[in-house]
């Protein structure tokens, strides 16, 4: 055993029961309006100093610090007895608030005026060494961060995430219950909704061989409550999806769920624009407009290319494809699509950074990145002698290029071209400083296509679900050319993140039916997986529509967090374990004998 451990334990003889004491005032409310007070605090020793005979502890609650100090003129034993005290262990001070010293107030704390002279304390636990600080400043790493994270949790910075993220709910339902939407739960045991991911299983032992699907959200659900004509639902719920992890998904996430009866998709956009702008004002007091701009799904793939465009800084793609579709680079002239983005000022880049960004495009399927220096006297590029003067001065005219600039070209499939360059947009703005870190722009995506050609299957998907109504303009072009179909839906984006989504539904047995079918599932399908909804859809639903907001991504925009990890009390990892519980993890023969499952290979560690 450790020597801190040893005098962890000799230290557990002082612990005391609480009796009778009550907690009169949290760590970050006292100020110099209570000096004189007799108070009673609870709460973690952060920090302690010895000093000129007295102790000085920093302790802190959930809401923030206090200065405490023990004094022997004040009472002798506690000061005396205050020398057990190490970081993080748990007390209780009663004291009277006076003024700091003259020169020793903190103008970074609320509390930073005052301090609490301490007449009796209790010490009510001992703390082990922590394996990291607890203050902000310490670092750590994620993994011991989260296998510890009741620690991590402890640290200012992250339990403020969870004020926030509780003040955001908050905000939510008293908006949603002005509007008289219903809070209504839906099971967790159900059946696959499709959202576009993988389904999380869970055996039943009582229908051996038969499984539940965890929801990927709540939406045949909420459809199914408009058809009980229950109009206005909402509720703040898990979702669950097997994907692949990034830095603003996780396999379980909260959706802010909602559905509307007799709507059309502006009622649905105007609620989801007050909601967002009520969430801002009430956590952040931040005014966002009255009605949020619009772009359409072309236009975004068009300039940004990315679905979610983040509108805090311009370097916007540009489509050159005709003014190189005769050129002698047999790429530029071949491909589907070419497209430039100009870097105003971007020429004094080096070569390394050049090859980064190229290496970094590849993640996106690109086998280079062309680039062209524009120098006072000549353009720098290896592709520059392909390029004909006429070319030169369609690219000058189209780009508006200038001496100091450097222009990055993608040529290739559209998809693969939209994706790098879109995404080398985002980091080029990210690492050149280009970004407003205190705007929130928040605008509307719309006019989705329906479908979506997947090479793999060779059919079309439901690009958002098969429950979106097709744009009332283009319901005819679902049997012609199902390709060009759009779809009436939404989604909201702020900052770059898609933070909401959502439609306005097929309410028609019929129109289901055929979207079915564009779909390529076939009648018999359609019954086995959704025939409750067919079904349903013929007993008098309403017309009706909805939108999901991701809360997780709300509050990571809230708090500025980069993570959301930072933003769910106990996520899990980008390989989805959770580093505290060690889940998932095997379980017993007789338990999988019970479910009736054998597995087929043993697991390998
Ligand atoms: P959608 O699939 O767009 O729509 O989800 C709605 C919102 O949920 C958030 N989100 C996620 N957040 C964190 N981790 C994830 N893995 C994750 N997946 C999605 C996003 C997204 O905008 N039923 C429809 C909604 C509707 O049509 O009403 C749906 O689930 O912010
Ligand atoms: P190469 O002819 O392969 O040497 O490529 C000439 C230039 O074009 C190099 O700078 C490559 O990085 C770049 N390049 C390769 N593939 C693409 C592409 N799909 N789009 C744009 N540039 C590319």
């Amino acid at each position: 055993m450790s020597e801190s451990s040893d005098i962890q334990m000799e230290h557990q003889q002082y612990i005391q029961p609480l009796g009778d004491w009550v907690r009169t005032h949290s760590c970050c409310e006292l100020t110099a309006a209570n000096v004189g007070d007799e108070v009673l605090l609870m709460g973690w020793a952060q920090f302690r100093r010895d000093h000129g005979g007295l102790i000085f502890i920093d302790m802190r609650d959930r809401e923030g610090l206090t200065q405490v100090v023990f004094s022997p003129e004040e009472n002798e034993e506690a000061h005396k007895t205050a020398h057990i005290l190490r970081t993080e262990y748990v007390l209780a001070i009663k004291g009277r608030v006076r003024l700091r010293p003259e020169g020793m107030a903190n103008s970074n704390l609320h509390t930073g005026e005052i301090e609490v002279v301490v007449s009796d304390w209790k010490l009510l636990n001992t703390c082990r060494t922590t394996p990291f600080g607890i203050e902000d400043r310490v670092e750590a790493t994620e993994n011991l961060r989260l296998k510890y994270r009741y620690l991590d949790l402890r640290r200012p910075r992250l339990a403020k995430n969870f004020i926030i993220r509780h003040k955001a709910m908050q905000s939510v339902r008293r908006y949603l219950d002005e509007l008289n939407f219903l809070d209504i739960e839906t099971p967790i045991l159900t059946k696959s909704t499709p959202e576009g991911a993988r389904d999380f299983l869970v055996p039943s032992r009582v229908n051996q061989g038969q499984f539940y699907a965890l929801p990927q959200s709540p939406q045949l659900f909420k459809q199914l409550l408009m058809v009980a004509g229950m109009e206005r639902y909402y509720q703040i719920v898990r979702c669950f999806r097997d994907e692949d992890l990034r830095a603003d998904r996780q396999p379980e996430f909260t959706q802010i769920d909602c559905e509307m009866s007799f709507v059309d998709h502006e009622q649905v956009m105007a609620m989801g624009e007050g909601m967002a702008r009520r969430m801002f004002k009430d956590v952040l007091d931040v005014d966002l407009p009255e009605a949020f701009p619009r772009m359409t799904y072309a236009e975004a793939m068009d300039k940004y290319g990315v679905d979610k465009p983040d509108t805090r800084f311009e370097l916007l793609l540009t489509d050159v494809t005709d003014v190189v579709k005769g050129s002698e680079f047999r790429l530029f002239a071949t491909a589907e699509l070419v497209k430039a983005m100009t870097v105003k000022g971007g020429a004094t880049m080096s070569r390394k950074e050049i090859d980064d960004h190229t290496e970094f495009v590849k993640i996106y399927g690109a086998k280079g990145l062309a680039w062209i220096k524009v120098k006072e006297d000549d353009w720098q590029s290896p592709i520059a002698k392909f390029l004909s003067d006429d070319e030169r001065k369609g690219l000058t005219e189209a780009l508006g290029l200038e001496p100091g600039d450097i222009v990055f070209f993608q040529a290739g499939p559209a998809d693969m071209v939209n994706a790098a360059l879109g995404n080398l947009r985002l980091r080029i703005g990210e690492q050149m400083g280009l970004i407003d870190e205190k705007a929130i722009n928040a605008l509307w995506v719309t006019d989705f296509p329906l479908l979506e050609w997947d090479d793999e299957s060779k059919r079309y998907v439901a690009l958002h679900h098969p429950f979106t109504a097709p744009h009332p303009d283009d319901i005819e072009l679902l049997k012609t050319d199902p390709g060009k179909v759009r779809s009436n839906a939404y989604d909201m984006v702020i900052n770059g993140h898609e933070v909401g989504g959502g439609s306005i539904r097929i309410h028609s047995s019929e129109v289901q039916a055929s979207m079915f079918e564009a779909l390529g599932i076939g009648e018999e399908e359609a019954q086995e997986k959704f025939g409750f909804l067919l079904e349903a859809l013929e007993y008098g639903a309403p017309p009706h529509g909805g939108i999901a907001f991701g809360l997780d991504r709300l509050i990571m925009i809230l708090t500025g967090a980069k993570s959301i990890r930072e933003v769910i009390a106990f996520p899990k990892t980008q390989r989805g374990t959770c580093l505290m519980t060690e889940a998932p993890s095997t379980v017993a023969t007789a338990q999988l004998r019970e479910l009736g499952i054998k597995l087929r290979e043993k697991p390998s560690n």
